[in-house]
């Protein structure tokens, strides 16, 4: 049973007061709160077994690199990934999309294309344009419309026998919008260009099956899903890793160095050069446990219960508008007429209420709809409707200060 108020036990932080205020806390697309039980495996890990891992003959560094495997492994069996060496542990998702886009600079040519979607975050678009300046490949856009969904019917136009790779979120960070990715995997298939799914703002919400989905490339944060910053995943299909060149030259992804020639280590080590964040790894683990744990069919009635009410709420006041109103998981983004959606954020804070304001570096989307940001707020399992009640009454307050 979900026991909402022993959920929020688990969050030490939702205890902060903020400017003597009870923290509400509706940034979690940006960065979802740590559970205890996540804090305690990074204190335990610096307290009694702190060590570089791979490397050495020591019970320290046996310890660490025996965690930091079993990590991987629980991550593996989350995204349900075919071998544990198909799970490439970096930095974020931005680092995961980075070690693709790079790869296949050296491999596309003049005269293949690319296709991206409307609603990507900056960190799906601006990687591909830099491979496409390198290669000579073209980059293509697959339009959105006014409820924040894509024209998928567009897609088949788009794609042709040059196509090489698609990209796409599988949960918009700005609008929420869920996207049908299977579609868009099969349809690429068809003309044998690859797919990578942006999963940070999904994977929240969302456990994917990465061999149901037959994507070729799955990426995604730990810090969205209760985990540290500074970790994040890149699922990909063996073969396809095994074609692309290494990201990062360094210790640990080579099998043999000497001056006249140096071979790479294999999965998933080539990927991983240098000391990684063993720690942040470990406590993403711990993370995946404690959402499980949880259950993802909880969370997601408990999110799609907050994302009802609040849309609702918001709905009745004059003047809000709401952008994205398309199959949704909890992210709400809105203006009100007349006012910048940072003077309703500053004010929102004043009154111990997190939320993100400014284009959520989705500028496409922020101009598709002719505005210059919106305030977005981003639930998750342990937000209350009391919060919500708290919330509305905040935004009518501030909008009465702003009018
Ligand atoms: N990409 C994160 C967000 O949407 C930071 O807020």
């Amino acid at each position: 049973m979900f026991n909402i108020n022993k959920v929020r036990e688990d969050f030490p932080i939702l205890n902060r007061k903020i400017n003597g205020k009870q923290l509400i806390y509706f940034d979690n697309g940006a960065t979802s709160q740590t559970p205890k039980v996540v804090i305690d495996t990074i204190v335990d890990y610096y307290t009694n077994y702190n060590a570089n891992i791979h490397r050495g003959v020591h019970t320290l560094s046996q310890e660490a690199t025996d965690k930091y495997e079993e990590a991987r492994i629980k991550i593996q069996k989350h995204f349900n990934a075919k071998q544990p060496y198909e799970i490439i542990l970096t930095s974020g998702t931005t680092e995961s999309i980075n070690i693709i886009s790079s790869g296949f600079s050296s491999i596309l040519k003049k005269g293949d294309e690319v296709i991206v979607s409307a609603l990507e975050h900056h960190s799906n678009i601006v990687p591909w344009q830099i491979m496409c300046e390198k290669s000579g490949a073209e980059l293509k856009v697959i339009p959105m419309n006014e409820n924040g969904s894509l024209q998928l019917d567009l897609l088949d136009d788009m794609l042709n026998e040059n196509t090489k790779l698609v990209f796409c979120n599988h949960v918009s960070n700005a609008l929420g919008t869920i996207n049908p990715i299977k579609e868009i995997i099969e349809k690429a298939h068809k003309y044998g260009a690859y797919v990578l799914i942006d999963g940070a703002q999904s994977c929240p919400h969302i456990k994917p099956d990465v061999q149901e989905l037959d994507v070729d490339f799955y990426v995604s944060s730990a810090h969205k899903m209760y985990g540290p910053t500074g970790v994040g995943v890149l699922y990909g299909k063996e073969e396809l890793l095994n074609l692309l060149p290494p990201y990062q030259g360094g210790g640990e992804m080579i099998k043999t160095v000497t001056f006249e020639k140096t071979t790479y280590a294999d999965l998933p080590h080539k990927f991983e050069a240098g000391t990684p964040n063993i720690c942040g790894v470990i406590a993403f683990g711990v993370a995946i446990d404690y959402m499980n744990s949880i259950g993802f069919s909880n969370i997601q009635k408990q999110e799609n219960d907050l994302l009802e009410y609040a849309t609702e709420k918001l709905q009745k006041i004059d003047g809000l508008t709401i952008y994205g109103t398309h199959n949704k998981t909890s992210i709400i983004s809105f203006n009100i007429k007349g006012i910048h959606p940072y003077d309703i954020g500053s004010i929102l804070d004043k009154l111990g209420i997190a939320v993100r304001t400014g284009h959520h570096c989705a500028q496409p989307i922020m101009d598709f709809y002719k505005i210059p940001g919106t305030v977005r707020i981003s639930l998750a399992f342990y937000n209350t409707k009391e919060e919500i009640d708290i919330l509305i009454e905040a935004i009518k307050k501030a909008k009465t200060m702003l009018s």
